[in-house]
């Protein structure tokens, strides 16, 4: 663990148009430590762990507890990293108190320093609450996954003006609600510019250009541990599902032939 100071919210939104935000998702302790040690400022534990680590074809079927467990997980991996929970689908759209008390186990329980909520005028109610009681709240908007079968896939938004004037609402509800920092998803790059120089607060993309305060990609997605998922808003930054593979199958031959384990890896006496 380095001596370094905790990366605080109020330090995430002094970043915004001093120095580009570098976010990604994890899930467990050990990719949390290599994260740190690699110098991110922000991690999320993002619900695409039910994706990636769950197996399902979407987010939906994520709960509150496996939020906290995965956070708990990631925050005994890192001692400065600015730390987000995810707040996954239906904890925080019944109403604003059970998004406050779910909020509250995500910092108590699970160690997150701030949670991430999706949507913008239909959660302003819900983040202004969350706000209130001294948590800090990231937004989420455009191409929000917990809403993928009213969007009917996984479609870039914002593309028509009714949709764009809607996301730029979004936006400043979200803003006036009293978020810290803002996720853009999927859009496109002009509007994910006019929104950006739009508000007081970070923006974050993902899918969104250049043009924001900051970006974030799912851990996975930039190792390149999936070579089946190739969006075009992806860039793999290695190519960890062949080099696992040929770790895994060189590991298997030796066993198999009686190389592996040599003296060199076994005890004496
Ligand atoms: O769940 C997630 O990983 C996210 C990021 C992609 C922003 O919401």
């Amino acid at each position: 663990m380095s001596g370094k100071r905790l990366t605080t919210a109020k330090d995430i939104m002094a970043m915004k148009g001093r120095q580009k935000i570098v976010a990604v998702t994890c899930y467990d302790a050990t990719f949390a430590r290599l994260c740190e040690a690699a110098g991110v400022d922000l991690i999320l534990v993002g619900d695409s762990l039910g994706m990636v680590i769950q197996g399902h074809k979407d987010t939906l079927r994520v709960t509150l507890d496996h939020m906290v467990y995965h956070t708990q997980c990631v925050s005994r991996g890192i001692s400065c990293t600015h730390l987000v929970a995810d707040m996954p689908f239906l904890s925080f759209q019944v109403n604003p108190e059970e998004a406050l008390r779910n909020a509250g186990r995500l910092i108590q329980e699970g160690g997150a320093h701030a949670v991430k909520i999706e949507g913008g005028v239909r959660s302003a109610e819900a983040i202004r609450k969350i706000v209130d009681a001294g948590i800090p709240v990231m937004g989420h908007i455009g191409l929000t996954p917990q809403s993928v079968h009213q969007f009917g896939g996984y479609k870039v938004q914002g593309r028509d003006e009714e949709s764009r004037q809607s996301l730029l609402e979004d936006a400043r509800a979200v803003v006036e609600a009293g978020a810290y920092s803002l996720v853009l998803e999927s859009m496109p790059k002009s509007l994910a510019k006019e929104i950006t120089e739009s508000v007081p607060i970070p923006t974050i993309g993902i899918g969104a250009s250049v043009h924001c305060d900051g970006q974030i990609l799912v851990l996975y997605d930039l190792l390149g541990l999936d070579e089946r998922f190739n969006p075009r808003f992806l860039k793999k930054f290695d190519d960890l599902s062949e080099r696992v593979k040929k770790a895994i199958s060189s590991f298997r031959d030796e066993v198999r032939a009686g190389i592996f384990p040599d003296d060199e890896h076994s005890f004496e006496g």
